[in-house]
């Protein structure tokens, strides 16, 4: 028999992981609407020349990441490695700038991309994510770093730093290009990639990992910046210190997707090893345009879930998280399993407030009757379960309309009045 495990780069979630994804996502989303982010649920695949047309053709995800399939009718399609090109093809197609009073949109999802998996990089791994569509405004790109790093905090992280740089606009990067080209031409011994991008997109050099040791004195994108995009990343700026939010600049930050335009920024932990952007982000202000809508300014954030769990688990995220208290019921005599049945269900609907009454309070969570097992190995699973209180229904007790509440903890036992 063929032995199946989970396809390389991907993985099961289960256990304390699971819990700790499920109170990462309730975090994320009370954030989110806070600041009146909306969800928008999108397909995990698209057409592909959506996101060739938005990340761009010489990025690494177009050109050795994605997910690249045909269905039945010839149509290509890609799984979504990213989820920005998805809601702005979503924001065109129902016309939410007419819709929508703020452009402000949300989404957490699955993302595909072909890498070589590592601690912290996966080919299936999800994000969160939230863009803001329509506001040209610097206070945009503050709102959308704020909000990025707000959950974080909320999740406990503390080591956390701000990278931030800005890519200009479309006439103030052709000179940085052109910078680039000229300084990048006179290194003899560049990596393959790195000679391949230096025609096509040679910003990406600055981020090349194998390379970077020899880049000395590179010229910086803030000595190109027209004056427009120098005043918007100054306001950025003086937002954030408005704020109190510490950041850096970074001038070799220049990201993995060609959509951006002006403020680029990655949030990074020193606590999760070599995968340490937790989140990133930036401006798009041609993107909506470039994919058949109309100009729409705009700046969004992902962030990487796994990613962030790394970061959150070594910050103490992981410690007691559970869903409530665990109430086991326990039948002593199989005559009486109809009534710990129907009694488990009361509780489960607190019918006739009946939980409270017997002084369950809080998150609690039912498990059992079990008619197949004896009272000794009820009470083993119990243990076992973790279980903080045990109702026992024993004959004698149920006869003078009582049952037993036995305290784990403790061990201590009382009797309660229980009319079925
Ligand atoms: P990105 O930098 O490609 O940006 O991904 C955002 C985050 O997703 C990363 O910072 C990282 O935490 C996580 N991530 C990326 N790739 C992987 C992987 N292979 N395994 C695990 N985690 C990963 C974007 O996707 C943009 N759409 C962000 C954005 C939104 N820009 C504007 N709006």
């Amino acid at each position: 028999m063929a032995v199946y495990k989970a396809p390389r780069g991907t993985h099961d979630i289960f256990g304390q992981l699971a819990l700790a994804l499920e109170k990462l996502d309730m975090i994320s989303r009370k954030m989110f609407k806070k600041h009146n982010f909306k969800e928008v649920k999108t397909p995990i695949f698209e057409d592909v020349n959506l996101f060739t047309r938005s990340i761009g053709e010489s990025t690494d995800i177009v050109e050795k990441e994605m997910y690249v399939f045909e269905d039945r009718k010839g149509r290509k399609l890609a799984l979504r490695p990213e989820g920005t090109a998805s809601l702005v093809r979503a924001y065109i197609e129902h016309n939410f700038n007419q819709t929508e009073p703020v452009g402000k949109f949300f989404y957490s999802g699955e993302m595909f991309r072909y890498e070589r998996p590592q601690a912290g990089r996966y080919r299936q791994f999800s994000q969160m994510g939230a863009e803001y569509l329509g506001n040209p405004s610097p206070n945009a790109d503050a709102e959308i770093i704020l909000a990025a790093s707000e959950i974080l905090k909320a999740l406990g992280i503390k080591d956390i730093k701000i990278h931030l740089n800005s890519l200009g606009c479309s006439s103030c990067r052709a000179g940085f290009r052109q910078k680039l080209v000229e300084y990048f031409s006179s290194i003899d011994d560049l990596c393959e990639d790195c000679r391949r991008r230096l025609e096509k997109n040679p910003l990406r050099l600055l981020d090349c990992k194998i390379d970077a040791a020899k880049f000395q004195n590179v010229p910086t994108m803030q000595e190109c910046l027209c004056s427009d995009c120098k005043t918007h990343f100054e306001q950025v700026q003086n937002l954030l210190k408005s704020a109190e939010c510490e950041y850096e600049i970074n001038h070799k930050l220049v990201r993995g997707l060609d959509y951006y335009t002006r403020t680029v920024f990655e949030i990074r932990s020193a606590s999760v090893g070599s995968q340490d952007a937790l989140c990133a982000g930036g401006r798009y202000d041609n993107l909506v345009e470039e994919l058949g809508g109309m100009k729409v300014p705009s700046v969004g954030f992902a962030l990487g879930c796994e990613r962030v769990l790394m970061a959150a688990e070594k910050n103490g995220f992981f410690n007691g998280l559970n869903d409530g208290e665990i109430v086991f019921i326990a039948v002593a005599d199989q005559e009486l399993f109809y009534h710990a049945f129907a009694f488990s269900n009361k509780l489960l609907t607190n019918k006739d407030n009946i939980a409270d009454a017997l002084g369950f309070n809080g998150n609690i969570i039912i498990e059992g009757p079990f008619n197949d097992k004896s009272l000794k190995s009820q009470f083993k699973l119990a243990d076992r379960l973790g279980a903080k209180k045990t109702v026992i229904f024993g004959k004698n007790e149920f006869d003078n309309g009582k049952i037993v509440i036995k305290d784990m903890v403790t061990k201590e036992q009382k009797e309660v009045l229980y009319k079925n």
